[in-house]
C-alpha cells in the first residue's frame, strides 16, 4: 500500500502553487450533467481520484465521458436515455455518487430511480433525509429497498415550498437539480451558500435554468423546457488552497497560491490574520508570509461563510505548534477530530472531548509513523510531519489522494523532504 516518508523538520518553505479546480465543484456538476441532451463541456477539472470514480458512474449510467488530462477538460455526451440504477459499488468508494439522485429524477421524474445508499464515513453519519425531504416537496415518493433508495413521482414533478431543517450541501446541490425542469416553481430555503454551490447554480442558469435569490439562503427556481448545451470553467478549490498557505506557516515561509479567489477563503484567512500570519491578496491569488510572534485562537467551523469544516483539520495541526491555548468548536460533524490522535504520536497536545478539541502549542513534535483516515486527514498529518523532528511514516495516503492532485509534486517543489513508497 503507497505511503508517504517524510523528514523533518522543513523550515522556511517558499514557492508558488497552481491551486486546481474544486473537487467539491466539479462532482455536482459531473451530476448536473444528466440533466443535459446537448455537449456539457468543463474547464479547470481537478485530476483527482474522486471525479476519476463520478466519471465511471457516469459511464456506467451511460454517458460518454471524455477527460483531456493536459488541458484539463472535460466533455460529457449524452446520446441515449441514462440506466436508472446508481450501484452500491459507486457509491461506497465516493459519498458524492448520491448526488445523481437529484439530476435523474430531474430528468426521469416518471422513472422508478434506485441509487444505493451511500454507507458512513469516518466523519460520522451521513444521513440523507433532507435531500429526501426535498424531493418529497416536489411530490417525489422515496421508500428504502436492499439499500437502495428508489425515488419516482407519479406526475411531472411540481414546485412548491421548502426550507432545509440544517444547511447540508450536497442536499441543496441535489434539490436545486431536481427542480431544473419542474411545473411551476419552487421556492427553497435554507440552501448551502456555499461557493460550489453558487458555481453549479451559475452553471445551470447559464446553461438556460430559471434560478433566483430571493434572500440570503432563500431561492425561487421556475421550471424551464430543457437546457441548452453547456460549458463552464470550475471554481479554484479554496481547501486546497488553505491546505498549502498552511505548509508555508507551520514552516514559518512563505508561499503564494494562485487561481483561487481569497472570497472563498475569507474566514479562514482573516483566522491566519488572528494567529499572527501576514496575508497580502489579489482577485485570483493569496501571498501568506510567517512572522515570529503568533497567538492562539478559539474557533468554530459553521455553513459558509464560516470556517469550513474541511479546513479545521489543517487549522488543528497548525495550532499545535502556536503557543498557548487554542480551542476548536466542530459544528458539521460527529467525528471530525480524526487527526488529533496521529498528532498526539508526533507529541502534540491535544485534548478532544465530544466536539470541541482544546489544543496546547508546543514547541517540538517528533517524526512517528501515522495512519490516515480521510482526505483531510491526510493532510493533517502531513502538516504534523513537515514541522516534526525526524522521519515520519504516512499510510492509507489514498484518502490525500481522492482530493489533492500532484500532492508529491507541489510538495517538493516548496522544499518538502517527502517521497511516496509503493509497498
Ligand atoms: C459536503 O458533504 C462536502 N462533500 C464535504 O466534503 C464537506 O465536508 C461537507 O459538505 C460540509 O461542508 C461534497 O461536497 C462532495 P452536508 P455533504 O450534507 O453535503 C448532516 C470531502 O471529502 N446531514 O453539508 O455530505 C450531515 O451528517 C467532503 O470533500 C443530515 O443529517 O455534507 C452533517 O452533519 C468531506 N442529513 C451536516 O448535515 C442530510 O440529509 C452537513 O452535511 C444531509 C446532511
Amino acid at each position: 500500500m503507497k505511503h508517504f516518508i517524510i523528514k523533518g523538520p522543513t523550515k522556511g518553505v517558499k514557492g508558488n502553487i497552481n491551486i486546481s479546480g474544486a473537487k467539491n465543484s466539479c462532482l455536482p456538476l459531473m451530476a448536473a450533467s444528466i440533466l443535459f441532451e446537448k455537449k456539457v463541456v468543463f474547464k479547470n477539472i481537478p485530476l483527482v481520484n474522486d471525479v476519476y470514480t463520478m466519471k465511471n458512474l457516469l459511464i456506467a449510467l451511460g454517458s460518454k465521458v471524455v477527460i483531456n488530462k493536459s488541458n484539463k477538460m472535460m466533455t460529457i455526451i449524452n446520446t441515449r436515455p441514462h440506466k436508472l440504477v446508481v450501484p452500491y459499488e459507486l457509491v461506497s468508494t465516493m459519498r458524492a455518487g448520491v448526488l445523481t439522485m437529484g439530476s435523474l429524477l430531474g430528468r426521469y421524474h416518471k422513472k422508478n430511480i434506485y441509487v444505493a445508499k451511500g454507507g458512513g464515513c469516518s466523519l460520522g453519519i451521513r444521513d440523507i433525509n433532507y435531500h429526501l425531504s426535498g424531493f418529497e416537496s416536489l411530490g417525489a415518493s422515496n421508500s428504502l429497498q436492499k439499500g437502495y433508495v428508489k425515488i419516482s413521482s407519479k406526475d411531472k414533478l411540481k414546485g412548491s415550498l421548502f426550507k432545509f431543517p440544517k444547511v447540508t450541501v450536497t442536499g441543496s446541490a441535489n434539490l436545486i437539480m431536481a427542480s431544473v425542469f419542474i411545473k411551476g416553481f419552487h421556492i427553497i430555503k435554507n440552501i448551502s451558500i456555499e461557493p460550489e454551490v453558487i458555481d453549479l447554480i451559475n452553471f445551470l442558469n447559464n446553461s438556460g435554468a430559471n434560478i433566483k435569490f430571493l434572500g440570503k439562503r432563500t431561492i425561487k427556481i421556475t421550471g424551464v423546457k430543457e437546457l441548452i448545451k453547456g460549458n463552464h470553467n470550475i471554481i479554484g478549490d479554496r481547501i486546497e488552497a488553505f491546505s498549502y498557505l498552511c505548509v508555508a506557516a507551520i514552516t514559518g515561509g512563505r508561499v503564494t497560491v494562485k487561481n483561487i479567489n481569497p472570497k472563498h477563503l475569507k474566514t479562514e484567512l482573516s483566522i491566519l490574520k488572528k494567529i499572527g500570519y501576514k496575508i497580502k491578496t489579489s482577485d485570483n491569488s493569496v501571498y501568506l508570509k510567517s512572522i515570529k510572534k503568533l497567538n492562539s485562537v478559539k474557533i468554530k467551523t459553521a455553513p459558509f461563510p464560516g470556517l469550513a469544516t474541511d479546513s479545521m483539520p489543517m487549522l488543528l495541526a497548525l495550532l499545535t505548534k502556536v503557543p498557548g491555548k487554542s480551542e476548536i468548536l466542530e459544528n458539521i460533524f460527529s467525528n471530525r477530530f480524526m487527526a488529533a490522535p496521529e498528532l498526539s504520536r508526533m507529541g502534540a497536545k491535544i485534548k478532544v472531548k465530544r466536539n470541541k478539541a482544546v489544543i496546547l502549542g508546543t514547541r517540538n513534535l517528533f517524526g512517528a509513523d501515522c495512519i490516515s483516515s480521510d482526505l483531510r486527514t491526510t493532510f493533517s498529518i502531513i502538516l504534523g510531519a513537515l514541522s516534526a523532528t525526524g522521519t515520519s511514516k504516512i499510510q492509507r495516503i489514498y484518502h490525500g489522494l481522492r482530493g489533492y492532485s500532484n500532492l508529491e509534486k507541489n510538495l517538493k517543489k516548496m522544499g518538502v523532504k517527502i517521497k511516496s513508497v509503493e509497498k
